[in-house]
C-alpha cells in the first residue's frame, strides 16, 4: 500500500517573522508560532511550510541565507525550533522548510572566503567570469529592481553570477562539493524533525550557466535532482521535495521524472488560468489549462494555491489576458503591478472582499486535483498594504485580535518588522481571528468546515479526475474517483445563478449526497442531472451507490 501523506495534506505557509511575536520585540518568533499550533491544528492544517528562518541579512525576506545550519537569532534558537517541531508532531502536523540553495547571501562565509582567495575551495562554490558575460533579458528575474545577472566583485577581480539580486550569489551546482553540502543541509534539518523541503527556484538551481570555472558537465542537470531525491529517500523514506517550478506544462514532467525526482510541484499553470477563469467568469480557461497538464507519476502531486508570498505572477498568459486581469484585479497599475508580469496584492482585496467569491475560490482550491497550499492570513481574507515596497504589501503581520498591533506583538507599533494593517476594511480592528471565530458565517469558520470536508474526501487529492460537461460556460465541474469512492465538485464562476444539466455517464442509478447543505440525497435518474447553483455558488457531492 502506498501511504503518501502529502496527497491528502493541507499545507499552510508561514513566515515566522510575521506570525506571532512572543517576546514583544516586534518580530515574530518560534515561541510565538508554537503558541499558535492549536489554532493551526483546529483549522485542520496538517503540514506547515516555513519560509526561510535562517540567519540572513534579510534583503530578500530571508531568501538570502548566511548560515544553513542555524535559526536567525531574532526568531529564536535551534532549541526553540526543535521544541516547535515536537509540538507540531504532537498535534499531527508535519513541517516542510524552505531549501534556498540556488544561491547564498553575498554575506555567507563561503562567498566571503571565495572573494578573498581564488585558491580557496570556496572559489568553485560560485560561478565566476573574468569578462562580463552578456545579460540575457529573460535572465533577470526582478525586472525594474535588478539590473544585471553578473556583477563585478573588486576583491575577487571577477564577475559572479546571480539570477536574482546581486546580493544573492548563485552556487555552482556542477561542483560535487556544493552538492554534498546541500545533502548535508537536508540531513541536518531531517534530523531535527522536518518532513521535507520546498525547493526554491528549482529550474535555476539546476541550470548549467556559462562561467569560467564550471567543474563537470553532464548532459542533463536534472540528474542532480535525482541525486538529492535518492539521498532524501535513503535518509527518510517519507520525506518530500516540493519544488517551485513555474514552467510550461510540457516542461514540468521532467521535474517529476518517473517518480524518482520531485514528488510535488507548485501548479503555477493552473493558478494563472484559474485567475483568468475567475475574471472572465468562464470555465474554459481552467478546463483547457487542466487538460494541458502532463500525466504525473503515481507518487507525484500538484500543489495548488491561490496566492503566495510573492507577486501573483501571470507570466504564462498572453499579454491580452494579462491586461484583462490587471484591469479587473489591479486597476491602479502604478501601485499594484510589479516585475512586468504580476500583481503585488493579496487575493481578498483584488475581489473587493466579496465573501461569495472568496468561498468560491477557496472551494476550488480545496477540490482541484492536487494538494491545497494556503498562505497565512488567507483563511481570514486578509488585505494588503500597498504603501510597502516591492512584494511586501502581501506580507504584513497576521491579525489575531483587535488588541494593539492586531495581537501580533506587544512592541510599540513603530518597532514591528512590518506594519500591521490598521486602517480601512481590512484593518485588524474588524478583521482578525478573534472576531471571525465568534461569527458562524465568517471565512475562518467556513474554511475550517471546508478543510474538514476536503480531508474526508480523499478522492480529491488521490483520485483520477475528469472534467464533467455542464452545458454552461460559467460552470466548472469535475469528478474524482479513488478506491471506489467518487467525489464531485461544481463551481459557478458567474455573478448570475445558474441552472445546469450535468452529464454523469458513470453514476446513473446512484445518489448525490450534498456535502455542504442539508439537502435530501438526489437520485441520478438520467445521465444528465439538473442542478441549481447560486451566484458564485459551489456544491460538493459524494456519490452513494
Ligand atoms: C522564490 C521565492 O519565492 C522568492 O520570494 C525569492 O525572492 C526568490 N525565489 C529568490 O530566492
Ligand atoms: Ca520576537
Amino acid at each position: 500500500m502506498l501511504d503518501l501523506w502529502y496527497k491528502n495534506a493541507v499545507i499552510y505557509c508561514i513566515d515566522v517573522e510575521t506570525y506571532m511575536d512572543a517576546n514583544g520585540d516586534g518580530i515574530g518568533d518560534f515561541i510565538g508560532l508554537t503558541q499558535k499550533l492549536d489554532y493551526l491544528a483546529g483549522l485542520g492544517v496538517t503540514c506547515i511550510w516555513l519560509m526561510p528562518f535562517y540567519p540572513s541579512p534579510n534583503k530578500d525576506n530571508g531568501y538570502d541565507v548566511m548560515d544553513y545550519y542555524n535559526v536567525d537569532s531574532r526568531l529564536g534558537t535551534l532549541g526553540d525550533f526543535v521544541e516547535f517541531t515536537v509540538q507540531a508532531r504532537e498535534r499531527g502536523m508535519r513541517i516542510l522548510v524552505d531549501l534556498v540553495v540556488n544561491h547564498t547571501s553575498s554575506q555567507h562565509p563561503w562567498f566571503q572566503a571565495a572573494c578573498k582567495n581564488k585558491n580557496s575551495k570556496y572559489w568553485n562554490y560560485y560561478l565566476w567570469s573574468k569578462q562580463k558575460p552578456k545579460d540575457i533579458k529573460e535572465g533577470i528575474v526582478f525586472p525594474g529592481f535588478q539590473k544585471t545577472t553578473w556583477t563585478y566583485h573588486p576583491e575577487a577581480e571577477a564577475y559572479y553570477a546571480h539570477r536574482f539580486y546581486d546580493h544573492q550569489a548563485d552556487l555552482n551546482i556542477t561542483n560535487p562539493e556544493v552538492r554534498a553540502e546541500i545533502q548535508k543541509i537536508m540531513g541536518f534539518w531531517l534530523a531535527l524533525g522536518v518532513s521535507g523541503f520546498r525547493i526554491d527556484a528549482a529550474p535555476f538551481l539546476i541550470e548549467l550557466q556559462q562561467a569560467d570555472n564550471i567543474c563537470e558537465m553532464v548532459d542533463d542537470p536534472i540528474v542532480y535532482i535525482e541525486e538529492f531525491r535518492k539521498f532524501l529517500s535513503w535518509r527518510q523514506g517519507n520525506a518530500i521535495l516540493l519544488a517551485e517550478v513555474n514552467e510550461l506544462p510540457e516542461e514540468q514532467s521532467r521535474y517529476f521524472g518517473n517518480g524518482n525526482r520531485m514528488q510535488m510541484l507548485f501548479n503555477f499553470w493552473a493558478n494563472q488560468h484559474l485567475i483568468l477563469a475567475l475574471v472572465q467568469e468562464k470555465a474554459a480557461p481552467l478546463i483547457e489549462a487542466l487538460a494541458r497538464l502532463p500525466e504525473i507519476p503515481e507518487v507525484g502531486q500538484w500543489a495548488n494555491f491561490i496566492r503566495n508570498h510573492d507577486e501573483l505572477t501571470l507570466d504564462k498568459l498572453s499579454e491580452a489576458q494579462q491586461e484583462e486581469i490587471a484591469a479587473a484585479l489591479a486597476p491602479d497599475q502604478e501601485k499594484m503591478w510589479i516585475f512586468d508580469r504580476g500583481i503585488r496584492r493579496r487575493f481578498a482585496p483584488m475581489i473587493n472582499g466579496d465573501p461569495r467569491r472568496l468561498k468560491l475560490t477557496y472551494s476550488l482550491l480545496l477540490t482541484l486535483p492536487g494538494t491545497p497550499v494556503i498562505n497565512y492570513g488567507e483563511e481570514l481574507g486578509m488585505g494588503d498594504d500597498l504603501s510597502l515596497p516591492e512584494r511586501h504589501p502581501a506580507r504584513t503581520p497576521m491579525q489575531w485580535s483587535s488588541e494593539p498591533n492586531g495581537g501580533f506583538s506587544t512592541a510599540p507599533s513603530d518597532k514591528l518588522v512590518l506594519p500591521v494593517i490598521d486602517e480601512g476594511e481590512y484593518g485588524y480592528k474588524h478583521l482578525n481571528v478573534s472576531v471571525q471565530r465568534r461569527d458562524p458565517e465568517s471565512l475562518l469558520n467556513w474554511m475550517e468546515r471546508a478543510i474538514r470536508m476536503r480531508k474526508e474526501c480523499p478522492a480529491f487529492g488521490w483520485g483520477k479526475w475528469q472534467i464533467l460537461e455542464t452545458g454552461h460556460e460559467s460552470v466548472f465541474a469535475h469528478r474524482c474517483e479513488w478506491n471506489g469512492e467518487v467525489a464531485i465538485a461544481i463551481h459557478n464562476l458567474s455573478s448570475e445563478p445558474s441552472h445546469i444539466s450535468l452529464t454523469l455517464t458513470d453514476d446513473k442509478g446512484s445518489y448525490l449526497v450534498d456535502l455542504f447543505e442539508d439537502q435530501p440525497d438526489e437520485e441520478v435518474l438520467k445521465i444528465s442531472q439538473d442542478i441549481q447553483l447560486a451566484a458564485y455558488g459551489y456544491r460538493w457531492f459524494r456519490v452513494r451507490r
